[in-house]
């Protein structure tokens, strides 16, 4: 009989501290010291003992339902004064878990940087539709029906006559065709092409410079890129222009920058030739001032076009494109 009593208590006691809400606390309270519970009926059993047995038995018996009851009484009110909680409940005393911030997509960052860096010098942004017709995609561009550019390859054809824009550039157009000269925008925004490798997505980002006034020349667009690669690199990144050739500009020029890996001793980003090329630019063609009307005579002006994933990829390091659109949350919460 004292046995099984002990074995019964450090039972109850056991599950007791288990529990964790009132009600289980209940169930326990009946099963142990309840009118069928097993001390209750170790109680009742005591008239079957040996009378020499009974008093010691009948007197331990009593201490184990005793305690055990005290035992129950204080886990529910431990759980009614909030002492102790039901599993689950909200502890208003614990500190508040952080929650996981969202962000920027990278290419959103680079691109509100560089919009910031021509905000400060004067310039206007504005946006252009990403399907396009053809006539501000090539046409008004000076790009003839027989270019390169043009090609099934290179641009995703909507209809004929309409395209997703393959450049960054028609918003000239749109924008010179509604306001007259002085002009000073960039525009950033998509463009498309049918192109996918380590340095091509088949959509990416660009930004589009125009200016457009009297007495524009190729010197304030050297100023202009100058002041732009060193407010989004740093003042020692040094500029090279390179004599190249767009249909809407004369001169064009290719533009390179110090590579920002090397410094121009020569890597593996640089092609060891410790040059990077960011962008195309030169002096709007007269052909397309005359497009929007513009009196080619009084008005000169520059233009450029930039990647923006080729210097997001040069400010971070980053040596594949795709990754940018691969929507790889170890990857994005670098930025
Ligand atoms: N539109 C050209 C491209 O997609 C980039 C470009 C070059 C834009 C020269 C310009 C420019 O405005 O003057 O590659």
């Amino acid at each position: 009989m004292k046995e099984k009593l002990e074995r019964l208590e450090q039972e109850a006691l056991k599950a007791l501290e288990a529990a964790d809400n009132p009600q289980e606390v209940q169930l326990l309270r009946v099963r142990y010291v309840g009118r069928k519970g097993a001390v209750t009926q170790c109680l009742r059993s005591i008239s079957t003992l040996p009378p020499a047995e009974r008093p010691l038995a009948g007197k331990l018996a009593n201490e184990v339902k005793t305690r055990l009851e005290a035992a129950f009484k204080d886990s529910i009110e431990a759980f009614d004064t909030g002492r102790k909680r039901p599993d689950g409940a909200l502890d208003v005393t614990l500190p508040g878990r952080p929650l996981a911030g969202g962000r920027l997509h990278p290419i959103t960052q680079i691109t509100q940087a560089i919009c910031e860096i021509f905000l400060r010098l004067g310039f206007e942004i504005v946006e252009g539709p990403d399907v396009e017709l053809d006539y501000y995609n090539f046409e008004a561009l000076n790009i003839p029906k027989d270019h390169p550019a043009r090609d099934m390859q290179d641009t995703f054809y909507v209809s004929e006559n309409i395209v997703l824009r393959t450049h960054t550039s028609p918003i000239q157009v749109r924008v010179m065709e509604r306001q007259s000269p002085p002009v000073r925008i960039i525009a950033p925004g998509k463009a498309y092409r049918v192109d996918s490798d380590v340095s091509h997505t088949p959509m990416f980002h660009q930004v589009e410079g125009l200016m457009v006034a009297e007495n524009i020349s190729m010197g304030d667009l050297k100023g202009v890129l100058t002041i732009f690669v060193h407010q989004m690199f740093d003042e020692e990144t040094s500029l090279r222009f390179r004599p190249s050739f767009f249909p809407f500009t004369e001169p064009s020029a290719e533009v390179d920058i110090r590579c920002v890996i090397c410094r121009g001793k020569g890597c593996r980003v640089c092609s060891h030739t410790g040059w990077l090329e960011v962008l195309g630019a030169g002096m709007v063609h007269p052909a397309v001032f005359e497009m929007v009307g513009y009196d080619t005579g009084r008005y000169t002006g520059f233009a450029f076009g930039m990647g923006i994933e080729r210097i997001a990829m040069l400010k971070y390091g980053i040596d594949d494109i795709r990754k940018f659109y691969e929507n790889n949350i170890r990857f994005l919460e670098q930025f």
